[in-house]
């Protein structure tokens, strides 16, 4: 029998991951495998198909932007790669994993432990200072209170906010909210981090601030899904997949 591999402890957490989801970034399996996935949102009367067939592959460490016009299919098809929703036909095998075939429980693991996601709104608490937004996510995970402390503030300071620890979300700029969400998205040290136009709402400096986080996640070898509308965020990515009517219309493929 073929040995599990085991994790590269730099990027997963020692021991974080539940059994039935083990292994992803050593094999060989693409991180993202969907094919032929349709998604129709039945809303009473009406039909929509947002989704109409799309098939894409996405491999460890690709840095991919999705493009394509508002209700094209982009936030859906993040939905489910996110494993928030879940598809009406097709399949979808994340590192390996037929996702239709998991459990709510693992569903919620994966969610929780191996994907980062970053919203358009950032959906931060404005009760709480900085740090506690960033270790929100390790509450759920058993770490305890010091661990998840030391590591909200690494976080923080690794998106340039080491100083702004303990300021609560209306106390920071636009950026620097998107950067403490990312913070909260890393937490986890997931293997593939998803954003949902993480930079919409930012000038072209705090845009700048949170790609340069973005590339240098890249560059340690984490898998980045990110949607777009900008041209000059997506030409950041090493490849840009662009939806139309709930199909791919083009894709630039993988960077090699
Ligand atoms: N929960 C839902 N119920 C019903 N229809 C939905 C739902 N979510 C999205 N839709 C429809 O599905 C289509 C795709 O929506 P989606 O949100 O994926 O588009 P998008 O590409 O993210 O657009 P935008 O750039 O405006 O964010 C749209 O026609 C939308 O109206
Ligand atoms: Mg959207």
């Amino acid at each position: 029998m073929p040995e599990k591999p085991s994790p590269p402890t730099e990027i997963l957490g020692e021991g974080e991951w539940p059994n039935s989801v083990s292994g992803s970034l050593t094999t060989t399996e693409p991180v993202i495998d969907i094919r032929d996935v349709r998604k129709v949102y039945s809303t009473g009367v009406v039909e929509v198909e947002a989704l109409r067939g799309v098939s894409l592959r996405v491999e460890a460490g690709e840095y991919v932007a999705i493009m394509g016009p508002s209700g094209s299919g982009k936030s859906t098809l993040m939905h489910i790669l996110g494993c928030l929703d879940l598809l009406t036909t097709g399949s979808y095998r994340l590192a390996g994993e037929d996702v239709g075939a998991l459990s709510e429980m693992d569903l919620a693991a994966i969610r929780n432990r191996r994907i980062g996601f970053v919203f358009q709104q950032f959906n931060l608490l404005p009760a709480l200072a900085a740090w506690r937004n960033v270790e929100l996510p390790l509450c759920y995970s058993g770490v305890r209170r010091a661990e998840r402390k030391a590591r909200a503030v690494e976080l923080l300071d690794r998106v340039g906010l080491g100083d702004r620890i303990e300021h609560r979300p209306n106390e920071l700029s636009g950026g620097q909210q998107s950067r403490v969400a990312l913070a909260r998205a890393l937490v986890n040290r997931p293997s593939m981090v998803l954003a949902d136009e993480p930079t919409g709402a930012l000038d072209s400096t705090a845009t700048a601030d949170v790609l340069s986080v973005f590339e240098e996640l890249n560059r340690d070898g984490n898998t980045i899904v990110l949607i777009t509308h900008e041209e000059e965020v997506a030409a950041h990515a090493r490849r840009v997949v662009r939806l139309r009517d709930g199909l791919i219309e083009s894709d630039s493929g993988a960077a090699r």
